[in-house]
C-alpha cells in the first residue's frame, strides 16, 4: 500500500501547557487532529468550571487560521474537589471527563488525590451524571519497583474502583503493560485505555542507549520488550477498548536535560506518521483507522471527524527535530523514532 485515507484522527490525551509553550506547540495538534481531550495538570490545575473555561479560551485564542480543532477540557481532582463542581462542569459542558493523578505519580501532580477513598463522593457523582474517570494508572508506594507500579494499581486501586461504581466510564491512560493490556481486553465497553505513539515504539532499553536519554523518559515509563509486543497487538487488533491518547507532553530542553529531568515525550509532530509505520510493521494498515479515528468517538459517544486525512509511503519532510518556544532560548525536543519514518501525512 502506497497511500492510506482515513477519518481524521483525534487525540484522546494531550498536554498543551499554557502560554508562550502552549502556543508553539498547538499548531501540530490542531492541524492534523479533530479534538483533543486535553490534560489539566497546569500550575496551578484545572480543577474548577471557570479554570476549564478559561483555558479552552487560551487555545482557542491560539488556534491556526482555518483550524476547526476542538478542545475537550477535563478537571484535575483533588482530595477536596466538591461533587457539585462535577454536576456544574458535565452540566455545562465544560468539562468532558475528570483527571485522577494519584499525588506523586508524575509531572504536577502534587495536588493529586492521596487516598482514592477520598474522592468517593466526587465518583459517585461522576457515575451519576455518566462524567468518565481519566486514570494515572500507577501507585506511587516508594516500595513498589517504577516498573512494577501499573500492575500494582490495577489490582490494589482499579479493580475495586470498578466494582464499587459499577455504572462508572473508566479510561486506563497511557498503558504501558501486557496486563494492562488483558485487563482492560476482558472489561465491558464502559472501560477502555489510551496506549501512546511511543510506547508502541521504544522499550526501556532505549532510555539508556549508550548513556542516559532524558527525551526517552516519561511516566508511565516505558517497559520490557514483551509489553511494547502486547501493547502494539492491542492497538493494531481493532478491539475497540484501544484508542489513540497521544500523551504528547511538552518540556523545555533544559528541563529534561537536567540532574532530575522531567517526565514527558513530545511528540504531537509525528505521531501519525509513527503509527502508519507501527501499523505497517504488523500487517495491519486496515486498522489504524479504528485505533486512531472510531474507537475514540465510540467511547466518548461523540460522532466522528466528518472528513478525512491521507498518509503517502514517503519519508516525511516536515517534522522538526525541535519546536522552537517564543521568548525562550531552549525549545522543545520531538521524540526520536528508533528507525527513520517512511510514511508522511499529506
Ligand atoms: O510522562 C509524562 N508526562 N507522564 C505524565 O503522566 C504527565 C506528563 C506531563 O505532564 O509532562
Ligand atoms: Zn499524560
Amino acid at each position: 500500500m502506497t497511500s492510506l485515507t482515513i477519518i481524521r484522527p483525534d487525540d484522546w490525551h494531550l498536554h498543551l501547557r499554557d502560554g508562550a509553550v502552549l502556543k508553539a506547540v498547538l499548531p501540530w495538534t490542531a492541524n492534523l487532529y479533530g479534538r483533543a481531550i486535553v490534560m489539566p495538570n497546569l500550575k496551578p490545575p484545572v480543577t474548577t468550571v471557570d479554570a476549564a473555561l478559561a483555558y479552552k479560551e487560551q487555545i482557542l485564542a491560539h488556534l491556526p487560521a482555518g483550524s476547526n480543532f476542538e478542545p475537550l477540557m477535563t478537571c484535575y481532582l483533588t482530595d477536596s474537589l466538591l461533587p457539585s463542581e462535577i454536576k456544574k462542569g458535565k452540566e455545562t459542558g465544560a468539562f468532558t471527563a475528570a483527571k485522577l493523578y494519584p499525588a506523586g505519580a508524575t509531572t504536577n501532580s502534587e495536588h493529586g488525590v492521596t487516598n482514592i477513598k477520598n474522592i468517593y463522593p466526587v465518583l459517585e457523582m461522576m457515575q451519576e451524571v455518566d462524567l468518565p474517570l481519566l486514570i494515572h494508572g500507577e501507585v506511587t508506594d516508594s516500595d513498589i519497583d517504577i516498573f512494577d507500579r501499573e500492575a500494582v494499581f490495577i489490582e490494589r486501586v482499579l479493580t475495586p474502583i470498578l466494582a464499587d461504581f459499577p455504572e462508572l466510564r473508566v479510561v486506563s491512560e497511557h498503558i504501558t503493560t501486557s496486563a494492562a493490556v488483558d485487563f482492560i481486553s476482558s472489561q465491558s465497553d464502559r472501560v477502555g485505555a489510551t496506549i501512546t505513539t511511543h510506547h508502541l515504539m521504544i522499550n526501556r532499553n532505549a532510555i539508556f542507549k549508550g548513556g542516559i536519554r532524558p527525551h526517552m523518559f516519561c511516566l508511565p515509563i516505558a517497559k520490557r520488550e514483551e509489553h511494547r509486543l502486547a501493547l502494539r497487538r492491542a492497538a493494531t487488533s481493532g478491539d475497540s477498548h484501544f484508542f489513540l491518547g497521544t500523551d504528547s507532553a511538552p518540556h523545555l530542553t533544559h528541563l529534561k536535560e537536567n540532574d532530575c529531568g522531567c517526565a514527558g515525550i513530545f511528540n504531537s509532530p509525528n505521531t501519525m506518521e509513527c503509527l502508519a509505520q507501527v501499523f505497517e510493521e504488523e500487517g495491519a494498515l486496515d486498522k489504524l483507522e479504528a485505533f486512531a479515528s472510531l474507537n475514540g468517538p465510540r467511547f466518548y459517544g461523540v460522532p466522528v471527524n466528518s472528513d478525512t486525512i491521507t498518509l503517502e509511503k514517503q519519508p516525511p519532510n516536515n517534522i522538526p527535530a525541535e519546536v522552537a518556544v517564543e521568548g525562550s532560548d531552549n525549545g522543545v525536543q520531538v521524540f526520536t523514532p528508533p528507525e527513520p519514518l517512511t510514511w508522511r501525512v499529506c
